[in-house]
């Protein structure tokens, strides 16, 4: 597998809000990689954000890379991860970004500071199970395990003696920042007879809420405490599937909560109960509790405003399978998926250099504020020729200073499923969710513009839509893409090419003088 410093996952990076960071990537693998720094907005320097052949070409087997991590409001946890292929499979690690020297958290200071990663395991190859998904075009192999911190955990007979385990002492309170770096699922955790109080989300903080659970999807981060208030003894922590992407039984992974001190140790601790595989509003009420501090010290700008309304429909669709070749899709079709029924193609040289350099005919700026075409998008059969999607390299231009307003609508083309929307170069605020078509006459005044939480990832509900807004004040190339591997490898993606503004605190960067090249 690949790793990083021979580590997996690989090393946690802390920093202080306001830092830079500076990170050498040295390629001595076979296979190119690039690193993204994962919530990270990267103020007027797409130049290392990432993800290959949207900011940059591949780093090369051989050659090195150094990437500047410019951390400017973000404060919590974020992660990074590798952004080719599907190289992000054992490719990742966490950056925790400290209040800035002698300031205080929200919240009382936790005795200690624990990071739990969410991953999976595959026993082969992860590139030949990505080559063979994109032959086939159908669904991908499922991984082996899920992982808690590297470890599928004991209900893996070999994995036994290698469970991750927390150790706490009685009385004590601990900060625990998880980040889903699971490729295709949404996973619940829980500790089994324990509650805890959620205090940020990827990087920001929220208002403190209690729960016996917690919903993560791929590419967000959580940050909750952990009061050890029970018995002392041995407890379940465990994470598990919503919404399987397929028949296994690989959907639980382990960990123990261990407390300090002398006890008799029980033979078998309970495992903590789940919400069923397709309970959405299990998944969907943990999200929507999610609030911005919204006081004087953390205040709000959600943009009250609107300069520029955008609907973006995320479908699966089918495509009939090339001469010579066998589908795995339905109607032995090939999957694909779409923004606005286009099916975003990589180019062979990223857009940031074309755009930067003025080379034409490496994208088109013609990607649409709206789809092509009304329909009731979250019927159940809607007929699969009704949308037949577009490939296409396309971006979406905004214009410096922009106030955006963006509204996720999940489709039942094909298939209805949640997508975690990921945004680059930003954070949006999440201003409203429901289930159904969404109503622009009827939803837009119950948005939530006091308190909504500031998020860079966010589950956009099956056969439902989320509305977000962020000011376009990041002069760059930034992609949107939902962040289930297998949806982005469809195609489900797009880019916004932010322009620049007068004035040199609103202008790009230049690039550094390393650039990987085509
Ligand atoms: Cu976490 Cu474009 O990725
Ligand atoms: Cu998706």
């Amino acid at each position: 597998m690949l790793t990083i410093n021979g580590q997996f996952p690989g090393p946690t990076i802390y920093a202080r809000k306001g830092d830079l960071v500076i990170v050498d990537v040295i390629n001595r693998a076979g296979h190119n990689i690039t690193i993204h720094w994962h919530g990270v907005k990267m103020p007027r320097y797409p130049w290392t954000d990432g993800p290959e052949f949207v900011t940059q070409c591949p780093i090369s087997p051989g050659t090195r890379f150094r990437q500047r991590v410019v951390l400017s409001d973000e404060e919590g946890t974020l992660w990074w991860h590798a952004h080719s292929e599907w190289s992000r499979a054992s490719v990742y690690g966490a950056l925790i970004i400290l209040p800035e020297r002698n300031q205080p958290y929200p919240f009382p200071k936790p005795h200690a500071e624990v990071p739990i990663l969410l991953g999976e395991w595959w026993n082969s190859d992860v590139q030949e199970v990505m080559e063979e998904f994109l032959a086939t075009g159908g669904d991908p192999n499922i991984s082996d395990a899920f992982l808690i911190n590297g470890q599928p955990g004991d209900l893996y007979p070999c994995s036994r003696q290698d469970t991750y385990r927390l150790t706490v002492e009685f009385g004590r309170t601990y900060l625990i920042r998880m980040v889903n770096a699971v490729m295709n699922n949404i996973m619940f955790f829980r500790i089994a007879n324990h509650n805890i109080t959620v205090v940020g989300s990827d990087a920001a903080y929220t208002k403190q809420f209690s729960s016996d659970y917690i919903t993560i999807s791929p590419g967000q981060t959580i940050d909750f405490l952990l009061v050890a208030n029970q018995p002392p003894s041995h407890y379940y922590m465990a994470s598990r599937v919503y919404a399987s992407a397929g028949n296994f039984d690989n959907t639980t992974t382990t960990g123990i909560l261990q407390y300090a001190g002398n006890y008799t140790i029980p033979s078998s601790p309970p495992l903590p109960t789940f919400p069923a595989f397709n309970d959405t509003s299990s998944s969907v009420n943990f999200t929507t509790r999610l609030r911005s501090l919204a006081n004087a010290k953390y205040p709000i700008d959600v943009p009250l405003n609107v300069t520029d309304i955008l609907f973006f429909t995320l479908s699966i669709n089918t495509r009939p399978c090339p001469l010579n070749a066998s589908c795995d899709g339905p109607r032995d079709e090939r999957f694909l998926a779409s923004v606005n029924n286009v099916t975003m193609v990589l180019p062979r040289t990223d857009i940031l250099q074309a755009y930067y350099r003025n080379i034409s005919g490496v994208y088109q700026n013609d990607f649409p504020d709206n789809p092509p075409f009304p329909f009731n998008y979250t019927q159940f059969f809607v007929p699969i020729d009704l949308w037949r999607p577009q490939d296409g390299t396309a971006v979406n231009i905004l214009d410096y200073n922009a106030t955006v307003e963006l509204v996720f609508q999940g489709t039942n083309t094909v298939a209805g499923v949640d997508h975690p929307m990921h945004l680059h170069g930003y954070s949006f605020y999440v201003v409203g969710s429901g289930l159904g078509n969404f109503n622009n006459v009827t939803d837009p005044p119950r948005y939530n513009l006091v308190d909504p939480p500031l998020m860079e990832t966010i589950a956009v509900p099956v056969n439902g839509w989320t509305a977000i807004r962020f000011q376009a004040n990041n002069p760059g190339v930034w992609f949107l893409h939902c962040h289930f591997e297998r949806h982005v490898s469809w195609g489900m993606g797009m880019v916004f090419i932010v322009k620049n503004g007068n004035g040199p605190n609103a202008t790009m960067l230049p690039p550094p003088p390393d650039m990987p090249r085509c």
